[in-house]
Protein backbone atom coordinates (compact mmCIF):
# COMPACT_ATOMS: atom_id res chain seq x y z
CA UNK A 1 0.00 0.00 0.00
CA UNK A 2 1.67 3.09 -1.36
CA UNK A 3 -0.97 5.70 -0.10
CA UNK A 4 0.38 9.14 0.53
CA UNK A 5 -0.98 11.79 2.85
CA UNK A 6 -2.47 14.32 0.20
CA UNK A 7 -4.49 10.95 -0.56
CA UNK A 8 -6.24 10.67 2.44
CA UNK A 9 -9.31 12.30 3.12
CA UNK A 10 -9.44 14.24 6.73
CA UNK A 11 -11.21 17.49 7.79
CA UNK A 12 -10.20 20.53 6.65
CA UNK A 13 -7.95 22.65 9.13
CA UNK A 14 -9.82 25.53 10.89
CA UNK A 15 -6.26 26.65 11.86
CA UNK A 16 -5.77 30.21 13.43
CA UNK A 17 -5.62 33.22 11.08
CA UNK A 18 -1.60 33.41 11.84
CA UNK A 19 -1.06 31.33 8.79
CA UNK A 20 -2.52 31.65 5.47
CA UNK A 21 -1.31 29.46 2.86
CA UNK A 22 1.23 26.66 4.37
CA UNK A 23 -0.06 25.16 7.74
CA UNK A 24 1.48 24.61 10.76
CA UNK A 25 3.48 21.30 11.52
CA UNK A 26 1.48 20.91 14.82
CA UNK A 27 -1.44 22.71 16.18
CA UNK A 28 -2.80 21.61 19.78
CA UNK A 29 -6.54 22.95 20.40
CA UNK A 30 -8.38 22.45 23.74
CA UNK A 31 -6.54 19.05 24.48
CA UNK A 32 -8.25 17.46 27.30
CA UNK A 33 -7.27 14.38 28.83
CA UNK A 34 -8.70 12.66 31.80
CA UNK A 35 -7.94 9.53 33.43
CA UNK A 36 -10.66 7.60 35.79
CA UNK A 37 -9.32 6.84 39.58
CA UNK A 38 -10.63 4.86 42.34
CA UNK A 39 -9.98 8.10 43.97
CA UNK A 40 -12.25 9.98 41.49
CA UNK A 41 -11.36 11.40 38.01
CA UNK A 42 -7.64 12.37 37.11
CA UNK A 43 -7.67 15.48 34.84
CA UNK A 44 -3.86 15.60 33.36
CA UNK A 45 -4.67 18.03 30.26
CA UNK A 46 -7.58 20.61 30.29
CA UNK A 47 -7.67 22.72 27.59
CA UNK A 48 -4.06 22.34 26.15
CA UNK A 49 -3.33 24.92 23.34
CA UNK A 50 0.14 24.93 21.21
CA UNK A 51 1.42 25.53 18.06
CA UNK A 52 4.81 24.07 16.70
CA UNK A 53 6.34 26.50 13.72
CA UNK A 54 8.46 24.74 10.48
CA UNK A 55 12.47 25.06 12.52
CA UNK A 56 10.97 25.83 15.78
CA UNK A 57 12.28 23.85 18.43
CA UNK A 58 10.13 23.89 21.60
CA UNK A 59 10.93 22.29 24.89
CA UNK A 60 8.62 20.94 27.43
CA UNK A 61 9.57 21.41 30.98
CA UNK A 62 7.19 20.36 33.75
CA UNK A 63 7.39 18.00 36.80
CA UNK A 64 7.16 14.16 36.75
CA UNK A 65 3.40 13.32 36.44
CA UNK A 66 2.35 16.79 34.75
CA UNK A 67 1.33 14.98 31.78
CA UNK A 68 4.42 15.67 29.21
CA UNK A 69 4.34 12.07 27.86
CA UNK A 70 0.66 12.13 27.69
CA UNK A 71 0.90 15.29 25.74
CA UNK A 72 3.64 13.43 23.28
CA UNK A 73 1.44 10.87 22.66
CA UNK A 74 -1.68 12.77 22.00
CA UNK A 75 0.03 15.03 19.67
CA UNK A 76 1.88 11.85 18.29
CA UNK A 77 -1.74 10.48 17.46
CA UNK A 78 -0.95 7.08 19.41
CA UNK A 79 -3.43 8.21 21.82
CA UNK A 80 -6.49 9.92 21.93
CA UNK A 81 -7.75 13.40 23.81
CA UNK A 82 -11.08 12.96 25.30
CA UNK A 83 -12.02 16.48 23.75
CA UNK A 84 -10.44 19.32 21.47
CA UNK A 85 -7.99 18.84 17.99
CA UNK A 86 -5.10 17.87 16.74
CA UNK A 87 -3.70 19.46 13.81
CA UNK A 88 -0.74 17.93 11.68
CA UNK A 89 0.02 19.84 8.84
CA UNK A 90 -3.10 21.61 9.09
CA UNK A 91 -4.87 18.28 9.12
CA UNK A 92 -7.27 17.88 11.98
CA UNK A 93 -6.50 14.34 12.98
CA UNK A 94 -8.16 13.68 16.77
CA UNK A 95 -11.04 11.66 15.36
CA UNK A 96 -9.19 9.95 12.29
CA UNK A 97 -9.69 6.25 11.85
CA UNK A 98 -6.85 3.98 12.45
CA UNK A 99 -5.29 3.61 9.25
CA UNK A 100 -4.78 7.17 8.56
CA UNK A 101 -3.14 8.09 12.28
CA UNK A 102 -0.89 4.68 11.22
CA UNK A 103 0.03 6.64 7.98
CA UNK A 104 -0.02 10.17 8.96
CA UNK A 105 2.72 8.49 12.39
CA UNK A 106 4.42 6.99 9.33
CA UNK A 107 5.00 10.01 7.07
CA UNK A 108 4.44 12.90 8.81
CA UNK A 109 5.28 12.52 12.51
CA UNK A 110 9.27 11.38 14.01
CA UNK A 111 8.86 10.25 17.54
CA UNK A 112 11.67 9.70 20.31
CA UNK A 113 11.23 8.17 23.12
CA UNK A 114 13.67 7.66 26.56
CA UNK A 115 13.94 4.21 25.96
CA UNK A 116 15.28 3.62 22.42
CA UNK A 117 12.44 1.25 21.12
CA UNK A 118 14.81 -0.35 18.11
CA UNK A 119 13.74 -3.62 16.89
CA UNK A 120 16.49 -6.15 18.95
CA UNK A 121 16.72 -8.84 16.54
CA UNK A 122 17.60 -5.99 13.40
CA UNK A 123 20.49 -4.01 12.63
CA UNK A 124 21.05 -0.64 12.91
CA UNK A 125 20.86 0.07 9.12
CA UNK A 126 17.91 -2.66 9.15
CA UNK A 127 15.86 -0.55 11.46
CA UNK A 128 16.02 2.38 9.04
CA UNK A 129 15.46 0.46 6.38
CA UNK A 130 12.37 -0.71 7.59
CA UNK A 131 10.17 2.58 8.02
CA UNK A 132 10.94 3.15 4.12
CA UNK A 133 10.48 0.46 2.85
CA UNK A 134 6.33 0.56 4.82
CA UNK A 135 6.33 4.02 2.66
CA UNK A 136 7.30 1.87 -0.53
CA UNK A 137 10.45 2.99 -0.76
CA UNK A 138 13.35 0.33 -2.81
CA UNK A 139 15.73 -0.57 -1.11
CA UNK A 140 18.76 0.70 -2.54
CA UNK A 141 17.33 4.31 -2.48
CA UNK A 142 16.35 3.16 1.25
CA UNK A 143 19.85 2.38 1.59
CA UNK A 144 21.11 5.45 0.49
CA UNK A 145 18.82 7.31 2.68
CA UNK A 146 19.82 5.32 5.52
CA UNK A 147 23.60 5.86 5.37
CA UNK A 148 23.30 9.34 5.28
CA UNK A 149 21.45 10.44 8.17
CA UNK A 150 23.85 7.65 10.27
CA UNK A 151 26.37 9.90 8.65
CA UNK A 152 25.33 12.92 9.61
CA UNK A 153 24.93 11.38 13.18
CA UNK A 154 27.89 9.81 13.40
CA UNK A 155 27.04 6.60 13.30
CA UNK A 156 27.27 4.93 10.18
CA UNK A 157 30.17 2.58 11.30
CA UNK A 158 27.70 1.02 13.73
CA UNK A 159 25.37 0.33 10.67
CA UNK A 160 25.54 -4.17 11.27
CA UNK A 161 25.33 -3.63 15.35
CA UNK A 162 22.20 -4.62 16.74
CA UNK A 163 20.75 -2.21 19.38
CA UNK A 164 22.05 -4.63 22.05
CA UNK A 165 26.22 -4.20 20.68
CA UNK A 166 25.53 -0.44 20.64
CA UNK A 167 26.18 2.16 23.84
CA UNK A 168 23.10 4.29 25.00
CA UNK A 169 24.08 6.82 23.46
CA UNK A 170 24.31 5.33 19.72
CA UNK A 171 21.34 3.77 20.63
CA UNK A 172 19.72 7.11 21.13
CA UNK A 173 21.16 8.27 17.63
CA UNK A 174 19.89 5.28 16.26
CA UNK A 175 16.54 6.42 17.27
CA UNK A 176 16.73 9.82 16.38
CA UNK A 177 18.10 8.67 12.57
CA UNK A 178 14.53 6.30 12.53
CA UNK A 179 12.68 9.10 13.92
CA UNK A 180 13.73 11.32 10.78
CA UNK A 181 14.28 8.49 7.82
CA UNK A 182 10.71 9.50 6.08
CA UNK A 183 11.54 12.91 6.42
CA UNK A 184 8.65 13.92 8.59
CA UNK A 185 6.61 17.35 9.30
CA UNK A 186 7.13 17.53 13.21
CA UNK A 187 9.37 15.66 15.75
CA UNK A 188 8.16 14.56 18.96
CA UNK A 189 11.04 13.46 21.52
CA UNK A 190 9.44 12.35 25.31
CA UNK A 191 13.02 12.97 27.54
CA UNK A 192 15.30 11.54 24.71
CA UNK A 193 18.66 11.99 26.03
CA UNK A 194 16.64 11.56 30.03
CA UNK A 195 18.60 7.78 30.15
CA UNK A 196 22.35 9.53 29.47
CA UNK A 197 24.98 10.26 31.66
CA UNK A 198 25.22 14.28 31.13
CA UNK A 199 27.94 14.15 28.36
CA UNK A 200 26.55 12.08 26.07
CA UNK A 201 23.43 13.37 26.42
CA UNK A 202 24.75 17.07 25.36
CA UNK A 203 26.20 15.25 22.48
CA UNK A 204 23.40 13.24 21.51
CA UNK A 205 20.77 16.55 21.82
CA UNK A 206 23.52 18.91 19.17
CA UNK A 207 23.13 16.46 16.80
CA UNK A 208 19.45 16.22 17.07
CA UNK A 209 19.18 19.75 17.38
CA UNK A 210 21.29 20.22 13.94
CA UNK A 211 19.10 17.59 12.75
CA UNK A 212 16.03 19.82 13.22
CA UNK A 213 18.16 23.20 12.17
CA UNK A 214 18.91 21.14 8.73
CA UNK A 215 15.61 20.09 8.08
CA UNK A 216 13.63 22.98 8.72
CA UNK A 217 10.89 21.00 10.88
CA UNK A 218 9.45 21.70 13.68
CA UNK A 219 10.11 19.84 17.25
CA UNK A 220 8.54 19.34 21.05
CA UNK A 221 10.92 18.00 23.10
CA UNK A 222 9.77 16.62 26.73
CA UNK A 223 12.90 17.20 29.12
CA UNK A 224 13.69 17.60 32.50
CA UNK A 225 17.64 18.99 31.27
CA UNK A 226 17.09 22.93 32.16
CA UNK A 227 20.88 23.31 29.99
CA UNK A 228 19.09 21.87 27.31
CA UNK A 229 15.98 23.26 27.49
CA UNK A 230 17.46 26.57 27.26
CA UNK A 231 19.37 25.72 23.59
CA UNK A 232 16.17 25.80 22.40
CA UNK A 233 13.94 28.55 20.73
CA UNK A 234 11.10 28.19 23.21
CA UNK A 235 10.14 26.57 26.61
CA UNK A 236 6.92 26.18 27.61
CA UNK A 237 5.80 24.30 30.68
CA UNK A 238 2.19 22.28 31.98
CA UNK A 239 0.50 24.43 34.67
CA UNK A 240 -2.90 22.94 35.69
CA UNK A 241 -3.50 21.17 32.91
CA UNK A 242 -2.22 23.81 30.02
CA UNK A 243 0.49 24.97 28.29
CA UNK A 244 2.22 27.85 29.30
CA UNK A 245 5.12 30.23 28.21
CA UNK A 246 7.92 30.42 30.71
N1 LIG B 1 -3.32 5.23 31.13
C1 LIG B 1 -3.38 5.90 32.27
N2 LIG B 1 -4.28 5.60 33.22
C2 LIG B 1 -4.37 6.30 34.37
N3 LIG B 1 -3.56 7.34 34.68
C3 LIG B 1 -2.64 7.70 33.78
C4 LIG B 1 -2.47 7.00 32.53
N4 LIG B 1 -1.46 7.58 31.84
C5 LIG B 1 -1.01 8.58 32.61
N5 LIG B 1 -1.70 8.65 33.77
C6 LIG B 1 -1.50 9.63 34.84
O1 LIG B 1 -1.46 10.92 34.26
C7 LIG B 1 -0.49 11.74 34.88
C8 LIG B 1 0.47 12.27 33.82
O2 LIG B 1 1.30 11.20 33.37
P1 LIG B 1 2.45 11.43 32.30
O3 LIG B 1 3.09 10.11 32.06
O4 LIG B 1 1.89 12.13 31.12
O5 LIG B 1 3.43 12.42 33.10
P2 LIG B 1 4.86 12.97 32.70
O6 LIG B 1 4.80 14.46 32.82
O7 LIG B 1 5.29 12.41 31.39
O8 LIG B 1 5.81 12.42 33.87
P3 LIG B 1 7.35 11.91 33.83
O9 LIG B 1 8.19 13.18 33.87
O10 LIG B 1 7.49 11.12 35.09
O11 LIG B 1 7.56 11.10 32.61
C9 LIG B 1 0.16 10.88 35.95
O12 LIG B 1 -0.43 11.19 37.18
C10 LIG B 1 -0.16 9.47 35.52
O13 LIG B 1 -0.25 8.61 36.61
MG1 LIG C 1 6.82 11.10 30.82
Amino acid sequence: MNKSVSEISTAQETQSKETTTVPFPLVLRGIERRFQQVEGELVVLDGVDLTIRDGEMVALVAPSGAGKSTLLQIAGLLEKPDSGEVFINGRACAKANDETRTLLRRLEIGFVYQFHHLLPEFDALENLLLPQMLRGLDTEKAKERALQVMNYLKIDHRADHRPAELSGGEQQRVAIARAVINAPRILLADEPTGNLDPDTAGHVFDALMGLVRGSGLGALVATHNMELAAKMDRRVTLRDGKIVDF
